[in-house]
């Protein structure tokens, strides 16, 4: 089982967009578990899954109730060739988390003890991170194999780069960061001018660029990743890139 964390300390920078169509690639080769760390819950909903997390987040990170208890499937399109995606909602038990987390015991690797009961059910999980440096965040990062962090082109983004690669650093086993420019806008000067030079400048981002576009905003109308509506978008592919470059990490 792989684990894959999208995060990056900012927000709105593209992390629920990719988790989800990440998902959906990995779904063509085995099961998945998506799990909503954002108490925001926008992958919860893009799924069309009920922001309720059976027993409460308190539950599962002591370990009284499992991953399977209150894993959920996802409600989207069927497609030939795609394994199921399930779904660990975020509901409003989540005010807790990181309360609960900070107490309990081996508070950085909780998540990681509850992912085990996971490993036999499924080949891929996606860790849908809030943005900021919290100690979820930390969990998030102890788990994975591989981070991705979705870059928009600004210098803001990079100071968040900067603060994954931090973060990540203090890890006990980093895993390697995988950053790919995000909302990459072709008319903008500045972002033409960022796609060429910031992955020859920063040995995380990777060649994948995942342009701004309707078609990701749509996601939240169809509830349902870019590749069930817009098959051959250029954005489908891209995400489709990028899973073959994550895939590659794990
Ligand atoms: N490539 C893109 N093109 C256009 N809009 C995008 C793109 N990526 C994300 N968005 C939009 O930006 C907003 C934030 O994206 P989201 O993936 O939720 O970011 P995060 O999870 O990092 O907060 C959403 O409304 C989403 O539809
Ligand atoms: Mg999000």
């Amino acid at each position: 089982m792989k684990v894959v964390a999208v995060y990056s300390t900012k927000g709105g920078a593209g992390k629920t967009s990719a988790a989800l169509n990440l998902a959906w690639e990995a779904s063509k080769s085995g099961r998945v578990l998506l799990w909503d760390l954002d108490a925001q819950g926008a992958s919860t909903y893009l799924t069309g899954v009920k922001p309720k997390l059976k027993g409460g987040v308190a539950k599962l990170l002591t370990g009284s109730n499992g991953i399977s208890e209150v894993a959920r499937k996802a409600d989207l399109p069927s497609v030939d060739g795609h394994h199921r995606i399930d779904v660990v909602p975020a509901d409003d038990s989540y005010r807790e988390l990181e309360v609960r987390l900070d107490a309990a015991k081996g508070s950085r690797r909780r998540l990681q003890k509850v992912l085990k009961d996971a490993a036999g059910s499924y080949d891929t999980v996606i860790l849908d991170c809030p943005p900021g440096a919290s100690l979820v965040a930390e969990n998030a990062v102890r788990s994975a194999d591989v981070i991705v962090t979705p870059v928009p082109p600004a210098a803001l983004s990079l100071r968040s780069l900067e603060q994954v690669r931090e973060l990540v650093a203090d890890s006990a086993k980093p895993a390697p960061i995988l950053a790919f420019l995000s909302m990459v806008d072709r008319r903008k000067l500045t972002h033409r001018r960022a796609a060429e030079e910031l992955p020859a400048e920063h040995s995380e981002i990777v060649d994948v660029i995942v342009p701004a576009s309707v078609v990701v905003e749509r996601m939240g109308d169809e509830r349902a990743p870019v590749a069930t509506f817009a098959p051959r978008h250029h954005v489908a592919q891209a995400y489709a890139d990028l899973w073959r470059l994550v895939a590659q990490h794990a």
